[in-house]
């Protein structure tokens, strides 16, 4: 199992939903009554849903360092998303957020959480194949591709599923009502804020990349150009650091996430 840390978490959220929350319409928020969000890290959708809802919002997930944060802002529990602790129908809407993507077998999951709902299923997945990253700095747009290209390679589970969710809805025996498209975009722009110093010193160390390195070897990608690689990051890290003296680096990502939602058929 893929581990994520709490600073990743928040750092990859960072806005999310804060610019717009059409895309949650339908999920019926205003009308839940208990919500269970499942891989809820460290509760970036969780509380978003309690802010939207009446509804008792609780949070679910395997690592218990990130169940302590969410903690925070709601209930939580220890649980595996294929064997959720708790009854038939326990809930009326059982959510996720970038989980099914770092599952081997989403649609055993999106099933158990057919199990535990009496109405509606709901997954908020990116397809992280198509993130696109514009910046000043003119090698970086490519070099992230390279990049993703090369860890998404080295991934067994479906990171671009968020575009096809329906599928797996469907293969759980559900009713698929629909789907929204919501693009989260995160922008650097002066003046710089402390955790994107930070990802700039990283970018210039090789340590982002570094951190990546067995999963992107696992692919196709060979030692010597994973090698020229990370000469080139952390070249284009120096030079977004210098942008950066001189205020003038600016950078925008766009990750699309879809939010599927289905109904649980009687
Ligand atoms: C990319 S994070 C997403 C966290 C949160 N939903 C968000 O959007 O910020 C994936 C989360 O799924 C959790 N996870 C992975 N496998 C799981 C499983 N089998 N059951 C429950 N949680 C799981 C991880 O611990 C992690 O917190």
């Amino acid at each position: 199992m893929r581990e994520f840390s709490e600073d990743y978490l928040s750092r990859t959220r960072q806005g999310m939903w804060d610019d717009s929350r059409e895309a949650l319409a339908p999920l019926e928020l205003e009308s839940r009554e208990r919500i269970l969000d499942v891989g809820c890290g460290t509760g970036e959708l969780s509380r978003v849903l309690a802010a939207e809802s009446e509804a008792d919002v609780i949070g679910c997930d395997v690592d218990p360092r990130l169940l302590e944060a969410a903690g925070d802002h709601v209930p939580v529990v220890a649980g595996d998303a294929y064997q959720l602790p708790f009854p038939d129908d326990a809930f009326d809407l059982v959510v996720c957020q970038a989980l099914l993507i770092n599952l081997p077998e989403p649609a055993a999951a999106i099933t158990e959480f057919a199990r535990v709902s009496s109405d509606l299923v709901a997954a908020v997945e990116p397809n992280n194949a198509a993130v696109s990253v514009d910046s000043s700095v003119e090698t970086e747009g490519d070099l992230e591709r390279q990049a993703r290209r090369a860890y998404l390679d080295g991934i067994e589970t479906d990171v671009a599923l968020g575009a096809d969710a329906r599928e797996t809805f469907e293969t759980a025996g559900l009713e698929v009502l629909e789907t929204r498209q919501y693009d989260h975009v995160r922008t650097i722009e002066p003046p710089y804020d402390e955790r994107s110093v930070v990802a700039a010193r990283r970018k210039a160390s090789g340590a982002g990349l570094a951190d990546d390195r067995e999963t992107m070897l696992s692919g196709e990608l060979t030692e010597s150009e994973y090698d020229e690689l990370r000469s080139d990051w952390r070249e284009m890290g120096r030079d977004v650091i210098d942008q950066m003296a001189s205020r003038e680096y600016e950078r925008e990502e766009c990750v699309p996430f879809f939010v599927t939602v289905g109904r649980v058929r009687s």
